[in-house]
């Protein structure tokens, strides 16, 4: 393997802290560097650099100072939060992407990763099964902002020849970092309200199904797109990416076998209706095919594994 530097921006987010262990153990400690626009709540170790991904001069200081070979651009707002602040969420959402797209093209990166999302899609598009390529309406800034993402990677693909690959994550389960201003959040907070307390208000609605995904899945899926033989891919928008898919109820009924006391009520909130607006399920034939994805947390499994490793923050 050649050697790679791989820079992952939005290192302190859900997604980063997790990429930022499993690339420093498959391509080396110091060949990955973490950055994001503050600094992590806990020590990273290794290479670490404070970066806005708006300062275009900033960000180009530093991948020439490592001279990096992949990047992972995972810095931008969430659905809940993006709605809240719209301009900004363009902004940073867009600008952002512009900003790594172009520095990558000049600087001649070897592979880009921009995260997109089940956002993409709205309530025009088929609620079960949704598939690859289908009807595509999205009512949030975020989603808006994915989908318009995911054309300009094309665009980029293209027109300059950037390998550039990327993924609609579903709904991430984790339990290293809390994500931040999501709607599927509801399915990580639960568990640490659930030990905690006993009892739980989600700001969904107990029916509201979502695709989601434990987080040792999506990294794992990440790095094989990642290393996929470039002419395997048959897209350089987003892959649609499933494992699982389930309702605030029927996650609270699992962590019921564990804990049997454990209470859920429901008071559902604006959130409520960018759920409603996102499919209820996944259609990722495309990336089993073309890079052989294959998930292996079912919600069963999720749920074991979670508690197991909430306990350790309670
Ligand atoms: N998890 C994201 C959110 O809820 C969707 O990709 O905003």
């Amino acid at each position: 393997m050649s050697k790679e530097t791989i820079l992952i921006l939005g290192s302190n987010g859900q997604i980063g802290t997790e990429l930022l262990i499993s690339l420093r153990a498959a391509y080396g400690y110091d060949n990955v560097i973490g950055s994001d626009f503050k600094q992590p709540n806990e020590p990273v170790g290794g290479h670490f650099e404070l970066i806005d991904v708006l300062d275009s001069d900033r960000l180009r200081e530093v991948m020439e100072k490592y001279k990096v070979t992949q990047v992972y651009h995972l810095a931008a707002l969430l659905s809940a939060t993006a709605e809240q602040k719209p301009k900004a969420a363009w902004k940073l959402n867009m600008e952002g992407l512009f900003n790594v797209l172009d520095l990558a093209v000049e600087l001649k990166v070897k592979k880009i990763f921009w995260p997109s999302s089940i956002a993409v899609f709205g309530p025009n598009s088929p609620k079960y099964n949704t598939p690859q390529n289908t009807v595509m309406d999205p009512k949030t800034i975020y989603g808006i902002s994915k989908l318009a993402g995911e054309k300009f990677c094309d665009y980029y693909f293209l027109k300059h020849g950037l390998d550039i690959r990327s993924i609609r994550y579903p709904g991430l389960i984790s339990y290293r970092s809390a994500p931040g201003g999501g709607t599927t959040d509801y399915a990580v907070h639960i568990f640490h309200e659930a030990l905690a307390k006993g009892k739980y208000e989600c700001f969904l609605k107990e029916d509201t199904m979502l695709p989601m995904m434990y987080m040792d899945d999506a990294i794992r899926g990440t790095i094989e797109l990642m290393e996929a033989p470039a002419d395997k891919l048959s897209t350089r928008s987003g892959y649609n990416f499933s494992a699982m898919h389930f309702t605030p109820a029927e996650l609270a009924a699992e962590i019921k076998k564990y804990i049997p006391e454990f209470v859920i009520t429901y008071n559902p909130d604006e959130r409520q209706k960018y759920a409603e607006s996102w499919p209820c399920s996944i259609d990722d034939m495309i990336a089993r095919k073309d890079w052989g994805w294959k998930h292996q947390f079912d919600m069963p499994a999720m749920v074991k594994d979670m508690l197991e490793h909430c306990r350790n923050f309670v």
